[in-house]
């Protein structure tokens, strides 16, 4: 898909006219798989799996997984048609509880089809992948602006900070944290990037070194571990994260490890930024404590390596993501702007003002 300017990492979600085409992020560094999905089914999984991951990447692969689900309706049967339509977003909404781009993507395409009832289906189908496609359009354009207000708080010759992967592959196009990496390269700016490895899952390890390394960005892979003394030797000017969600009181749940690192950077005085489009923004979720936190199977732990590294029975709590007080952020940056304490009010302003 033409996204409107060049992208410098390989695209995590492409629609082909024979079915949605991920790359597995699974088997990245080491191997560049594709998968051709064709029903909601293997959606779901590629979502549960973490085939596809980060959260507007899952949304715009679940907006793809709608329109799989009722493609192939009969174009005659109006009532088998909304019926599949709410039983295929009802299912794929199960398919991760925490990133809120999921529900909202499936909301996005619900009202679409909505807002075309009673022209013939086959238009209903159309404006469905029309809608999917928007979605995954817009994603890029957010994602560059998220990225041109982040550049505002950085400076040519910084050390950055970041964890998991919020970076191109987890969206359509750069990334939310990683977004000013990419405008800093573009411009010429020399900023050295170093990239927790993220346990279990190791998505900084495998994906954030892969994509930025590809892109000739500077990047250091440090064990989250490491985090702490990295920060104390000065090598740290700001920490960049995404989000999955954040609450209306301006509480962020990120991917596990990301609360400890914001307990850190204000330990050194460093500013923690989150880098959220307001699709990512949850109104209706009061607090970080009503934010569902996703709990992942023990094996990640145990044999994250490809091997065993705790004995057999051992009790293990897997979970995939945390949350961070309001008071420990600095700033939640949208494609809207930079937006700062008070959060309640503020975040109220940004998602009103963004149509949401
Ligand atoms: O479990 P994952 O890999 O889907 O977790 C991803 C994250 O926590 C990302 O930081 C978040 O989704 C933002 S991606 C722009």
């Amino acid at each position: 898909m033409d996204l409107g300017f060049p992208v410098p990492h390989p695209q995590s979600v492409i629609w082909r006219d024979d079915g949605l085409v991920l790359l597995d992020q699974r088997r990245l560094p080491t191997e560049t798989v594709y998968l051709t999905l064709k029903t909601p089914e293997e959606v779901w999984t590629a979502i549960r799996d973490l085939a596809v991951r980060g959260a507007p990447a899952i949304g715009i692969a679940a907006a793809y997984g709608l329109y799989l689900g009722v493609r192939h309706v009969p174009e005659d049967d109006e009532a088998a048609f909304w019926r599949e339509l709410d039983r295929v977003a009802a299912f794929l909404a199960t398919a991760r509880p925490t990133a809120v781009n999921l529900f909202w993507a499936l909301d996005r395409m619900r009202k679409r089809a909505e807002a075309e009832r009673g022209k013939p289906l086959a238009a209903v189908k159309v404006a469905l992948l029309d809608e999917a496609r928007a979605l995954q359009r817009e994603d890029a354009a957010v994602c560059r602006r998220i990225g041109e207000h982040l550049l505002t708080l950085l400076a040519d010759g910084m050390g950055i900070l970041t964890h998991c992967n919020a970076g191109g592959l987890a969206t359509a196009a750069y990334g939310t944290a990683l977004a000013p990496l990419y405008l800093a390269k573009e411009r010429g700016w020399r900023l050295r990037v170093f990239a927790d490895e993220t346990r279990p899952v190791l998505q900084g390890a495998r994906l954030t070194t892969y994509e930025l390394q590809q892109a000739g960005i500077d990047v250091t892979l440090i064990c989250d571990n490491m985090a702490g003394w990295v920060m104390k030797q000065g090598w740290v000017q700001a920490v960049i994260v995404g989000t999955d969600r954040v609450a209306a009181n301006g509480d962020v749940a990120n991917k596990i490890g990301t609360y400890s690192l914001a307990v850190l950077a204000k330990a050194h005085n460093i500013p923690f930024y989150v880098a959220a489009p307001t699709s990512s923004i949850d109104l209706a979720t009061p607090t970080g404590a009503d934010i569902p936190i996703e709990e992942r199977p023990a094996h990640e732990v145990t044999e994250g390596f490809g091997r065993r590294t705790a004995p057999e029975g051992v009790q293990v709590y897997n979970p995939a993501f945390d949350v961070t007080p309001a008071e420990l952020v600095t700033a939640i940056v949208t494609e809207h702007g930079i937006v700062r304490p008070p959060y309640p009010e503020a975040l109220m302003r940004v998602v009103t003002e963004s149509g949401g």
